[in-house]
Parts: C-alpha cells; structure tokens; sequence
C-alpha cells in the first residue's frame, strides 16, 4: 500500500485528453488529476514538430509547477513527436500515448496487418509505425490521417451522415488493406468510434488509446510506488488557455460527465520561463 498523494498531471492541446482523464479517472478512483488543455493554441495535429515541442514544453513546465507526480501527454500529436524531449527534461515518469496504444496493436493482431488513424501530424511523424516496428518488425501497418475527424468529433456529429461519408472516404485504404486492428490514434477519435466500426465492420477491432495509456499509467505508479492508495476522494483540477464558445459542452461529451469548474491560464503564464 503507498501514499503519494502528488497529483497526476495530463495535458493535450485541448479537450480531447478528457478522454484520457476518463479512463485515468475509472481506473485509478483515488488519484488526484491536474489537467491542462491549450485550448487558446489548438490544434497542435497541422502545426510543425518545433511548434508542437515548444507547446509541450511549456505546458510540461506549467503542470510541474503544480507539484505533479508525473505527466502524461495524452495528446497524440504531442506524444509523437515531443516525448523523447520532455523524457531528456524532466525527472517525473512521462508518458505518452504512442507506445501503450502501439503495444495494444500488436498483441490484438491475428493476420499481421494494423491500421493506424490520427492527426496530419501524428501520421507524418511515423510514431505509432516506429513504435509498433520496434515490438514486431513483420507486422505490415497502414497509415491515415483523418484531419476532419477532430472538427466532426467537436461538433459532436458522432452518428450523422456526413460523418459516415467522411469515414468511408478515409477507411477505404485500411479496408482495402484488410487490417484486423486500427489504432485510434487521436484524443478525439473515441468519440467516433462506433461510425469507424460501423465502416471498418465489426471484426476489427478499435484500439483506443485512452484505455490503454490509463493502464499503463497504472503500471508505472505501481513500478515506482508513486500510487495513492487510500485516502479522500480526490477533487481534480481543470485548466485551459482559453474558454472558448460551446467549451462546456463539448467537454462533457470527452468526460463522460459535466465539467467542475475550470481556470484559466494566460498565454503569458504559459510561456513564463521557470518554475
Ligand atoms: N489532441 C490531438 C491529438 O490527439 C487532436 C487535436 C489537435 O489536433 O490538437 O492528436
């Protein structure tokens, strides 16, 4: 049994990641969660990979200075391309999404043939086909960016038509290939998982990257007795950059449940050097 009452910290370019407090949340009730979303600079998944490192540094930089345990990216593209650098940086366990989810995919295949769906970025970066080359370098994996997925998924148009069109449109080459197992590789593709299935049919199965990184987040505080076992229910803290029309909305349908209050973080506070 152990104690460590530090919070979690989990950060994603904006409400997306509340997939990930979801699962963090359902999984391990007695951690205490600080999130933060940059909900003024979203989305990271178009910008260039100095960009999205420069934001996630400084994103890292504001959770550390609200004394978290550990931090986790539950941003896909953050997690492609700026993990290696927030590992060299700081001392607290980091994790990101690429490799739970990537580990996932290989061990759900039957046939050897994964597919794997997120941001422009996310894909350009070859992070999931790296990682899952790493486990298995025979598994043939076919990528896809779905960049219409995150408005859509915003919208909340989880089972319009227009939604079904788009996801033919981009499934065609995964059906094509006869992948058996897709990666959702991006915060705000659970939201769509049950159009993507609807396309792809149901013996494929949909990983989904939220899941898998709370049970590695599990993991890892068992790893280096970092849990918090015990204890008051926690009261998790939420902050954004930015409180944008139709935030609170939107938010729910990523928690699963209404939004407590959240606080806003200024883009100054934000790119304030030390901590
Ligand atoms: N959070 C991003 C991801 O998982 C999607 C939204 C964005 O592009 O910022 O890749």
């Amino acid at each position: 049994m152990s104690r460590e009452p530090r919070s979690i910290g989990i950060f994603d370019s904006g409400i997306g990641g509340l997939t990930v407090v979801a699962e963090v949340a359902r999984q391990l009730p007695n951690e205490e969660i600080v999130y933060f979303g940059d909900t003024a600079r979203l989305p990271y998944g178009p910008k260039s990979t100095e960009t999205v490192i420069q934001f996630a540094i400084q994103d890292s930089e504001f959770l550390l200075r609200q004394d978290v345990k550990m931090i986790v990216i539950a941003c896909n593209t953050a997690s492609a391309v700026a993990l290696g650098e927030l590992r060299d940086r700081y001392d607290v366990p980091i994790v990101g999404v690429i490799e739970p989810g990537a580990l996932a995919a290989v061990s759900s295949t039957l046939n050897g043939k994964v597919g794997v769906i997120g941001t422009e970025g996310t894909i350009a970066s070859h992070a999931y086909r790296e990682s899952i080359r790493r486990l298995d370098s025979e598994i043939e994996i076919v990528e896809q960016s779905c960049p219409l997925f995150v408005p859509l998924a915003e919208e909340g148009w989880t089972d319009r038509e227009v939604t079904l069109v788009v996801a033919h449109e981009y499934l065609a080459p995964l059906r094509d290939a006869g992948v058996d197992v897709v990666v959702l590789g991006c915060t705000h593709y659970p939201i769509l998982k049950q159009t993507v299935q609807k396309v792809l049919g149901p013996a494929v199965k949909l990983i989904d990257s939220a899941e898998e990184t709370a049970r590695d987040v599990a993991q890892i505080l068992a790893e280096f007795d970092m849990a918090n076992d015990g204890g008051e229910k926690p009261v998790h803290r939420f902050f954004v950059s930015d409180v944008p029309h139709r935030f609170r909305e939107q938010a729910e349908r990523f928690l699963g449940a209404e939004l407590p209050d959240v606080s806003v973080v200024t883009i100054d506070e934000l790119t304030a050097t030390g901590r």
